[in-house]
């Protein structure tokens, strides 16, 4: 039962490959530079209090490090780590049970946050603002409220945007981080620490380019070494050149600048149905096929970022400079 709402070790789904490419400690994580220091600091001296640290709420779009992060603050802080997540906390019942199986001083981790409901989220003030549970006992004029203490603990919270948490709850953070887009150098970096893992030789150059193809995002990195990984040893030698690597983004339908399938899909999409927009988020969903929620979180911050996007009152407008990317001519106004 317990199971369902909560992991107590981490992540026992993933395969010990995932774990153990994941950086132990902030030493070791790579980027995210203000983010590290920041929290550097912050560990130091709650040590140094002997002290848990505040809570901390990490937001930025998905593949960023917020999980591998909440589990870096357990072990430098050197606690335990429990994981779960919004939509696995149904009930104020099961996050009172989560809470109350906790040790001193233990990370909490609650990815999703932004999807707890609100009930659960009632509970959740009290505990993180004084470790403690009200709970009502009884029904009718015979309830009561009893307090129940909690250990003291640490809530990580990661949302893809603090926009959608509630504003009590976003309050109650004392600390409250952005995760950016990793620059291609930052990438770069990672792409070969991880092939250095995997005990797989890749190239300066090899490791570049799949940095530059990884929409900022460390786990599409990793992902798209080990599918390079995988030509590289059927169709090659087993070590990573620029060549194989070339190749195998090119099967892989990733473009120059990282943009996959949907990214496409998305951006033709508008231009070719919508003559480049402005076009609403709910039009363009139904049109490719994706939820709305999804191109918001997962596709179109990057695309945002990158300025091929751009969101007006009006919807959303494709720019110049994805006409030019995909050697389109611009309508006439
Ligand atoms: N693997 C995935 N993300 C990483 C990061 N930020 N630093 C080092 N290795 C990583």
């Amino acid at each position: 039962m317990e199971e369902r709402i909560v992991s107590g070790e981490s992540h026992e789904q993933e395969d010990w490959e995932e774990r153990s490419l994941r950086p132990q400690n902030l030493t070791q994580y790579i980027g995210q530079k203000k983010v590290k220091e920041n929290l550097t600091v912050f560990i130091e001296a709650a040590k140094m209090r002997e002290e848990t640290l505040d809570h901390v709420l990490l937001y930025g779009p998905p593949g960023l490090g917020k999980t591998t992060l909440s589990m870096i603050i357990a072990n430098e802080m050197g606690v335990n780590l429990r994981t779960t997540s919004g939509p696995a906390i149904e009930r104020p019942g099961d996050l009172a049970a989560i809470l109350t199986a906790l040790e001193p001083g233990d990370v909490l981790f609650i990815d999703e946050i932004h999807r707890l409901n609100r009930a659960v989220e009632e509970v959740l003030y009290p505990a993180m603002e004084d470790f403690c549970l009200d709970i009502v006992i009884g029904s009718g004029p015979t309830a009561r409220s009893v307090r129940l203490d909690l250990p003291p603990f640490t809530l990580v919270g990661a949302t893809t945007r603090a926009g959608m948490l509630s504003a009590p709850l976003r309050d109650r953070f004392g600390v409250v981080s952005r995760l950016e887009y990793y620059t291609h150098e930052e990438l770069t970096e990672i792409v070969e620490r991880t092939a250095e893992i995997m005990e797989v030789s890749i190239v300066f150059e090899a490791a570049v380019e799949i940095a530059r193809r990884s929409r900022g995002t460390p786990r599409i990195a990793n992902r798209l070494l080990r599918r390079v990984r995988d030509f590289a040893q059927v169709r090659g030698t087993g070590d990573i050149d620029l060549s194989i690597t070339k190749t195998a983004l090119e099967l892989l339908q990733v473009d120059e600048l990282g943009l996959d399938e949907i990214d496409q899909k998305l951006i033709l999409n508008i231009i070719e149905k919508f003559r480049g927009g402005p076009v609403g988020l709910d039009t363009i969903a139904a049109t490719i096929g994706e939820e709305s929620h999804t191109i918001e979180d997962v596709y179109e911050p990057y695309l945002l970022q990158i300025g091929f996007l751009q969101r007006t009152p009006r919807g959303r407008i494709v720019t110049i400079q994805a006409y030019e990317h995909f050697h389109l001519e611009v309508p006439e106004q």
